[in-house]
């Protein structure tokens, strides 16, 4: 009999699951091309061409140990050296291999951070709307999720309602920027705005209130817009980095936390990652993709791919009549949804084999999010299927 915590959880995933082999039953009666699954946040964008040539180069010239051994839980000392030059020319800092665990992608060094902060009843924040498994890594470890409700007109954090949110169980505030569902990337406003909050709170229920800012999409962006680098604004913070996106390697299961060494409790905070590293699991990132990471650590992929779909839907979304914010980063569209049960609106847009994610799932109902990192021409052949779908739902 499997756990109670678990039977809930499997239920609550039956929904994805679903869509899944929705998916799967329409390609079978219309044919996959004919199908149009904007539900999942695969990159299709080919990841450099010297991540494979770097895995081949470091198979062939280094010791099997080398390679595929374990090492310290925080990764190589080696890796961890290179990452912290990269964040330091980048971003003007002063971080060391001190300051970075690798881990298995963004979901790894969450569940750690997490692991390493939080005692039964603590509570963490998030604005919604949230990338949902956040509900689900909080409760890993007995922790409260405290949901700061969306700006719609913007959808920069509330900070607002977040003061009146903080109490003295606050742990954590989880931030997302780039955005997962909306694209929106938070202004240095906002950040700034955030973080004085976060001081004064401190201040006043004399705790320590972490910030922890997850960021596999730090590097897709457009328009030349610039991401605040979170460690620069306040010292409890945490920066959870990944190469799922930003190397399309969502697969191979590779990113890192780094620090501030300002950080309350610094020295054992870092003790408790590696060790919450260990105890959870991963034990440590995978080791060759450690490497690779390293010798690739200028390695980008082609970002515009990504904006040329954004410009096609997101202009084709608006002239049929849609509301919906401009995404400057990641690849994601979360228009409102013309009738208000975003459920329902998912519904009707199976209809027209038009696979979308109800905002709900995101703690923002009203909204639907729609994952436009498959290929252009899809999304030139889905264009009919949402006007369609625009017929049928939004009144003239
Ligand atoms: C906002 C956000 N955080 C974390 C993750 C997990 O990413 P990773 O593959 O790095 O674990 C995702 C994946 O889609 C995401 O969208």
């Amino acid at each position: 009999m499997i756990s109670k915590k678990m039977k809930v959880l499997v239920e609550n995933s039956s929904t994805i699951r679903a869509m899944f082999e929705e998916g799967k039953r329409l390609a079978k009666i219309h044919g996959e091309e004919n199908v149009f699954d904007f539900s999942l946040g695969n990159p299709n964008v080919e990841p450099p061409e010297t991540i494979k040539s770097s895995i081949n180069k470091i198979l062939n010239t280094e010791h099997p140990n080398l390679v595929h051994g374990y090492m310290n839980n925080s990764g190589y000392e080696a890796v961890r050296t290179k990452i912290a030059d990269f964040i330091n020319h980048k971003h003007n800092l002063d971080v060391t291999q001190n300051n970075i665990v690798m881990t298995c992608g963004a979901a790894g060094g969450l569940n750690i951070i997490l692991k390493t902060l939080i005692n039964p009843g603590d509570e963490v924040i998030v604005f919604a709307p949230f990338f949902g498994e956040y509900r689900n890594y909080v409760s890993n470890y007995d922790g409260e999720l405290v949901i700061v409700p969306p700006d719609i007109e913007t959808f920069e954090p509330n900070i607002e309602v977040l003061k009146e949110k903080i109490t003295a169980k606050t742990k954590a505030v989880i931030i997302n920027t780039p955005n997962n569902p909306t694209g929106v990337v938070y202004s240095e406003k906002a950040i700034k705005e955030l973080a004085k909050t976060l001081l004064e709170k401190e201040e006043e229920f004399g705790t320590s209130i972490y910030l922890i800012s997850d960021e596999p999409y730090r590097e897709i962006v457009y328009d030349g817009i610039e991401v605040p680098y979170i460690l620069k604004y306040y010292k409890n913070t945490f920066i959870c980095y990944s190469y799922s996106k930003s190397l399309s390697l969502p697969g191979e299961r590779i990113g890192y936390i780094v620090t501030n060494s300002k950080m309350d409790d610094f020295e054992s905070v870092m003790s408790a990652l590696n060790v919450a590293n260990r105890i959870l699991g991963f034990v440590n990132a995978p080791s060759l993709f450690q490497r690779v990471v390293a010798d690739c650590i200028d390695a980008e992929v082609d970002v515009e791919i990504y904006k040329r779909n954004r410009d096609l839907l997101y202009n084709h979304l608006i002239e049929l009549g849609f509301t919906c914010i401009k995404p400057e980063g990641a690849f994601y569209l979360f228009p409102r949804t013309p009738i208000e049960n975003d459920i329902e609106f998912c519904q009707e847009a199976k209809k027209y084999n038009l696979l979308l994610v109800p905002g709900s799932g995101f703690g923002c109902p009203g909204h639907v999010r729609l994952a436009y990192c498959i290929s252009y021409e899809k999304i030139k052949k889905s264009l009919a299927a949402f006007e369609k779908l625009a017929k049928a739902t939004i009144s003239k």
